[in-house]
């Protein structure tokens, strides 16, 4: 590097690139957010649909956007302007910016909750507690002005310092060290749910179909949770891609990947549905199911108190990994676009997402702040806090379609399959099925995705 200070900062090995961009799509999305929407619509059904969107259209694009990056060798936005010179294409790398913001202010919130829960685990807090309280002490907890921004600031400074170190110095250094983590902690986590008197009606909730409780709504929260879970629509896997060297497959990277994401995601669904089912409680908490439901269970549960500090902490580290990548996108655009240095980059973008995320959490309880147009928003119904939620679940399917026709329609087939096969060096047999999927089939279900949730969105 010393030699070379103009040569971009890469990925230095595969185990490197699966561990940074696996670190990245699987977060709160896979172990707080899908077991919790799995929970609302009813299960193993919504599961199905799932897999269905990961596969037909989540795959596609991931492929989509390792290959515009690694092509360009530019961030989000430079990627579209090397590509589609004076076009507005580059705008879809600006909407993914602007989701890489609002996403990060939120998460860093989330984020900062997880690693509460660490501490509260660890000082044995859940103990004696009963379901009611365990419920207060959450809303008590998030509503309130200082200890959840407290937290948040700390978890920020984490992804500021891993960002600091650089691609293959920072992010993939501990991507590589918190991942093979993070998987011990859930098989373990596991091996205990499984284990539970009780535990296969867990089991058939996740796994035995029943599709009388499938609706449009469950439907659209699948598609769009495939987005948010894989990382894809906001220039991550663009910006992630443009570190992958020129002799990976990238196919193959992206289908790694998507199944890891996928794996930990039904893993996390295994560890918490045995459990919660083994102590008769309901699945369809929400988005208190890991916060409130489950320090109930570990409270039942026997060795409850040493698997309460794994799970807060496997929250942790799991969040860690994907707001690295989050800040990354950021960061990259200000030192590429801008001239600005990378650390003046990566420090000024976390004090603005900070302070933006601080006002949300303030929105949660302390600040009334709510948008006069907008309805209140679904997820904790409380305002403005939701809203940044509900506006990035709108934005990671919008930057996708603009992904995917940017390589079905404004690419040519030969740069794509140029890129695919790394100018030829071996044969791949998807080229046209991979762009039938980016061509018709996943603009169509994300357009339908789209407006019913405009529509929901505005009063
Ligand atoms: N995929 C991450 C998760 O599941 C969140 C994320 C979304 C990260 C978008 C980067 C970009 O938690």
């Amino acid at each position: 590097m010393e030699n070379n200070k103009l040569q971009r900062d890469s990925f230095g090995s595969k185990f490197g690139i699966i561990a940074a961009a696996a670190g990245s799509a699987i977060g709160l999305g896979n172990i707080w957010k899908f077991p919790y929407i799995t929970g609302v619509y009813g299960g193993s059904a919504f599961i199905i649909v799932y897999l269905l969107c990961i596969a037909g259209i989540g795959l596609p694009i991931m492929l989509s956007e390792f290959l515009i990056g690694r092509r360009a060798q530019a961030n989000a936005v430079g990627a579209f302007k090397k590509q589609a010179p004076g076009t507005p294409w580059f705008l879809t790398g600006t909407l993914g910016l602007a989701a890489a913001v609002i996403i990060l202010s939120f998460y860093g919130v989330v984020a900062g909750w997880t690693l509460d829960y660490v501490f509260r685990a660890i000082t044995n807090q859940f103990a004696n507690m009963a379901p009611a309280q365990l419920g207060d002490m959450f809303g008590g907890f998030i509503t309130s002005p200082v200890r959840p921004i407290v937290w948040q600031v700390v978890f920020m400074l984490l992804t500021l310092g891993v960002v600091l170190g650089g691609v293959k110095d920072g992010i993939e250094k501990y991507s590589k060290i918190l991942m093979p983590f993070l998987l011990g902690i859930i098989v373990i986590l596991n091996i205990r749910a499984l284990t539970l008197p009780g535990a296969s009606e867990g089991i058939s909730f996740l796994f035995k179909p029943d599709f009388s409780k499938l609706s449009a709504a469950a439907v659209l929260s699948a598609l769009g949770h495939a987005f948010f879970s894989l990382s894809l629509g906001m220039g991550t896997m663009i910006t992630y891609g443009s570190y992958i060297s020129k002799k990976e497959n990238l196919g193959k990277t992206a289908l790694q990947v998507t199944i890891a994401d996928t794996v930990i995601a039904l893993l996390a669904g295994l560890a918490i549905f045995p459990a919660v089912f083994a102590f008769g409680i309901e699945p369809s908490a929400g988005p208190g199911l890991v916060f409130i439901t489950l320090p109930n269970v570990f409270n039942q549960m026997p060795g409850g108190y040493i698997f309460s500090i794994l799970f807060f902490v496997l929250l942790a580290v799991a969040a860690l990994t994907s707001s690295v990548s989050i800040l990354e996108v950021v960061v990259a655009y200000f030192a590429e676009e801008k001239g600005v240095s990378r650390k003046a980059a990566a420090i000024w973008s976390t004090v603005a997402i900070t302070i933006l995320g601080a006002f949300e959490s303030l929105t949660n309880g302390t600040v009334n702040f709510k948008l006069p147009f907008l309805k209140s928003g679904e997820i904790l119904s409380l305002g403005f806090f939701d809203w940044m939620i509900e506006l990035s679940d709108m934005m990671l399917p919008l930057g996708g379609l603009f992904i995917a026709l940017f390589v079905g329609y404004k690419m040519l087939r030969k740069d794509v399959e140029d890129e695919v096969t790394n100018s030829g060096a071996f044969k791949v047999g998807y080229v046209s099925a991979f762009l039938f999927a980016v061509k018709v089939i996943a603009p169509i279900l994300i357009a339908i995705v789209f407006f019913n949730n405009l529509f929901g969105f505005l009063k």
